[in-house]
């Protein structure tokens, strides 16, 4: 934690050398530190969608949980409207950061009606001076989320993969929150209803200014949502640029690799692709490799990528790259 750290009073959430160790058993007596997050760092203005991709198990949950302290980061800074989000602090915070999670099937209980599910977040903020009151509060929420009041009394269960992932929304936006976490909030569906609950995402980002952090390991998924992206491998970025320019200009081999990956709609952008196919799996993260973590799997590795880890700097216009060869 650095104590002198001064956050830009311009964004509504900022993360400074964010880490999260895990400390994994090993053997009967011993542990090993398990560094999930390794030094992240990142910023989102008010409104704005900050993307965040990689492959499965490089650390993109751990970064949202330990960013609203669902965990307790190991170190690192984290800032909420300018205010150092810690142990003291986050239980004032709490309603202003939500997250919605990957899963709409476990993520709700079952046996609780759709009115109980919503309501839940009203009843331990006690935001609501009656009952009438509350009831018009979920009811305004599952009309912001596309869901029928008379839905109302029916159990998760009774519901589509799409439409619980609405009550998952509507739920998370129940303390007006001006931050969201989205956890893989799309990954689970089917294609078509991805499209849909994307634009709804969308649309309450316009109505209510509500800032995301919108995580997926779909770079395609989140090319359509996000202003900027952010690539993460092994705990570190990457790699961070505007959408756009990631998409066009990717500068990290992982990165490409990922991109190379997308099933493109256009032939166009297909073909002059340079195909970097991805080999092997991310190695474990208690067996990191010393220097870039990306090496073991770069067909550009170096002596130099073996010896000492690139550090994340500015190619221009806020384009960040962590890469020897770049
Ligand atoms: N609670 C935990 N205890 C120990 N290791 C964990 C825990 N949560 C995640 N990890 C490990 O941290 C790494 C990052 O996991 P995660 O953040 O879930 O990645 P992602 O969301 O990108 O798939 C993985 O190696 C995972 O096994
Ligand atoms: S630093 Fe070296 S190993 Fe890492 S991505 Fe760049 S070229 Fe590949
Ligand atoms: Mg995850």
């Amino acid at each position: 934690m650095d104590m002198n750290y001064k956050p830009d009073q311009e964004n509504l959430v900022e993360v400074n050398n964010l880490k999260m160790y895990f400390s994994v058993k090993t053997g009967w007596l011993s542990t090993t530190p398990l560094k999930a997050v390794d030094g992240v760092s990142f910023a989102i203005r008010p409104g704005e969608t900050l993307g965040l991709v990689g492959e499965s198990g490089c650390g993109k949950t751990t970064v949202g949980r330990a960013l609203i302290r669902l965990y307790t980061p190991t170190d690192g800074d984290v800032f909420f409207d300018g205010k150092r989000v810690d142990a003291k602090s986050i239980g004032s915070l709490r309603k202003d950061m939500q997250m919605v999670f990957q899963d709409p099937y476990s993520s709700l209980n079952p046996r609780m009606t759709v009115e109980d599910i919503i309501g839940e977040p009203l009843d331990v903020h006690k935001m609501y001076t009656s009952k009438a009151d509350r009831r018009e509060q979920i009811l305004y929420l599952m009309e912001l989320v596309g869901l029928n009041a008379e839905h109302a009394t029916r159990y998760a269960h009774e519901f589509s993969g799409g439409q619980r992932q609405r009550i998952g929304i509507a739920r998370a936006l129940a303390t007006k929150p001006r931050f969201i976490v989205c956890d893989e909030a799309v990954s689970a569906l089917d294609v078509s209803i991805q499209a849909q609950v994307i634009n709804m995402f969308e649309d309450l980002q316009q109505k209510l200014g509500v800032a995301y952090l919108f995580i997926a390991h779909d770079l395609l998924v989140v090319h359509h949502i996000s202003k900027r992206i952010a690539v993460m491998y092994l705990g570190k970025m990457v790699e961070m640029a505007d959408a756009d320019e990631l998409n066009e200009n990717p500068m990290h081999p992982y990165t490409v690799s990922l991109l190379s990956a997308v099933p493109y709609p256009d032939p166009k952008i297909a073909k002059s692709s340079k195909r970097i196919i991805l080999k092997g799996d991310v190695p474990s993260p208690l067996h990191m490799p010393s220097g870039c973590p990306f090496r073991t799997r770069c067909q550009y590795a170096t002596e130099q990528c073996a010896q000492e880890m690139p550090k994340l700097t500015d190619r221009g216009n806020g384009h960040m790259v962590a890469c020897w060869n770049k």
